[in-house]
């Protein structure tokens, strides 16, 4: 057998995702109405999401949620992707860690976002739906969504944060060429994006705010659902594919990880690679542990409060439990765009608060140093986001070494960077700098926080 390369047949696709909540002792706590302080119920989400979408935010019970085939099919065109040994990295490590990444970046679009892409377009298109909307930071999953959505015959519009649209012009061109409407976010289109430009007219953006306009159109168009790339529960379990394939592909290495690491945006590749090993601990006691890594410039697990918060900028998302900078928060302009975001997921929060996970900040400087040892020993170059974990992997790699003892680290390399060239070459010229949260920048934001409950 391959010992560096565990591959899987198409057979082995998993037929359901996991849902991790029916096994968490402590469950996350309800979605609130934004106007009452109710808890929702499925039908109350109707008319922003699909209706079976909605269903699965709120499926409490069900631990196995069948893949129809029609998603199963487009899987087919990039699943089961490889898990790899990092033999290289872990040479020029001189570590005594075995290092293991599942390459996410081999889908079409290049990131794990075509998971929950396919599963959101085909829900979707089966309820009769025409037109959907969405935000996207880096555009990894305005991307993704564009070749879904055209895949399912459904018109797209999407609201690209403002900072990414000017960084990251390919990827603007990609969802054009997908035949996907793309508008610069904030914009002069809805009452959200019209509000923050008259208050600042040189605010970049950012994933709060997009989602605010996305949400909006929305509401307004006819037969027009709105899809969320990360965040939410039912995102996380259609992610939970990656963590499937994965578990099976560590046991054809013969190895079980101590532990397993995510970068961490909303929380969706981070809960798909962690949440079947997870899962493991919950149920049979195992002891694994389980790293989130973020940006020092966006730390919601590091350093954010855990409250009742709204998933957007305009306050028009229903209000979610959550690990928190603040909705009205604004990121520094790192290139990891899909790492700009306020909060977590609700799922994740609740996991994080009971003490199941850890996270770990990384700088700006350290992501792409990491990046370029990676590039340079397996030949892939990552995408920003994805070198958070890297760099988290490179530090327990490290640790490793000083304690002189071995450690199987997997982790998730969630995309390629080849489309986000200009930020190397930034880094390449010195031109980039760390950006870390002040406590008084920190205190500001979190502070004009209501306390809900
Ligand atoms: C390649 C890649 N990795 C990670 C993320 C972060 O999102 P999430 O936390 O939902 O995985 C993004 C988001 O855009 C991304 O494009």
């Amino acid at each position: 057998m391959n010992r560096k390369k565990f591959l899987l047949e198409e057979k082995d696709i998993p037929t359901a995702w996991y849902n991790i909540i029916p096994d968490m002792e402590n469950k996350p706590l309800l979605p609130l109405s934004p106007q009452t302080k109710q808890p929702l119920k499925p039908e109350d989400l109707y008319p922003i999401f699909a209706e079976e979408l909605s269903k699965q935010e709120l499926n409490y019970t069900d631990s196995w949620i069948e893949i129809p085939e029609e998603v199963r099919d487009l899987y087919k065109n990039y699943r089961p992707t490889p898990l790899v040994r990092a033999y290289a990295l872990e040479k020029a490590l001189d570590t005594p860690a075995h290092i293991y990444f599942k390459n996410e970046s081999v889908s079409p679009i290049g990131s794990h976002k075509l998971n929950s892409a396919i599963a959101q377009a085909y829900y979707c298109k089966k309820q009769g739906v025409t037109n959907i909307t969405t935000e996207t930071g880096a555009g990894q999953w305005g991307a993704a969504l564009s070749y879904a959505a055209k895949a399912f015959g459904l018109e797209l519009a999407v609201y690209m944060v403002k900072i990414s649209y000017h960084q990251k012009p390919y990827r603007r061109s990609i969802m054009q060429t997908f035949g996907a409407q793309v508008i610069a976010s904030p914009s002069m289109s809805t009452k959200a994006g019209r509000k923050i430009i008259t208050e600042n007219p040189n605010y970049q953006g950012s994933l709060g705010t997009a989602i605010s306009e996305a949400v909006e159109l929305a509401l307004q168009t006819p037969n027009c659902k709105y899809t969320l790339g990360s965040v939410l529960n039912h995102v996380m379990l259609h992610q939970t594919v990656i963590g499937l394939e994965a578990e099976k592909q560590m046991e054809m290495a013969g190895e079980y990880p101590d532990v397993v690491i995510g970068c961490f945006g909303g929380g969706s590749n981070f809960s798909g690679i962690a949440f079947p090993f997870l899962r493991h601990k919950l149920t049979e006691g195992k002891d694994i542990r389980i790293v989130a890594a973020e940006p020092a410039s966006c730390p919601k697990l590091t350093r954010g409060v855990f409250q009742y918060d709204f998933g957007d900028e305009a306050g028009y998302t229903p209000l979610l439990p959550m690990f928190t900078l603040g909705h009205n928060f604004s990121p520094a302009n790192i290139h990891a765009g899909g790492l700009r975001y306020h909060g977590a997921g609700s799922i994740v929060s609740q996991i994080m608060k009971d003490g199941l996970m850890e996270a770990v900040d990384i700088k700006q400087l350290d992501t792409f140093e990491a990046a370029k040892l990676f590039a340079a020993t397996e030949g892939i170059i990552p995408a920003p986001e994805s070198s958070h974990a890297i760099a988290a992997t490179i530090k327990e790699a490290l640790q490793a070494k000083e304690e002189g003892k071995p450690r199987t680290i997997l982790f998730n390399l969630s995309g390629h960077g080849l489309i986000d060239m200009a930020a190397y070459d930034q880094f390449i010229a010195g031109d980039l700098t760390n950006y870390e949260l002040t406590d008084e920048e920190l205190n500001k934001s979190i502070s004009r926080l209501e306390p809900i409950i």
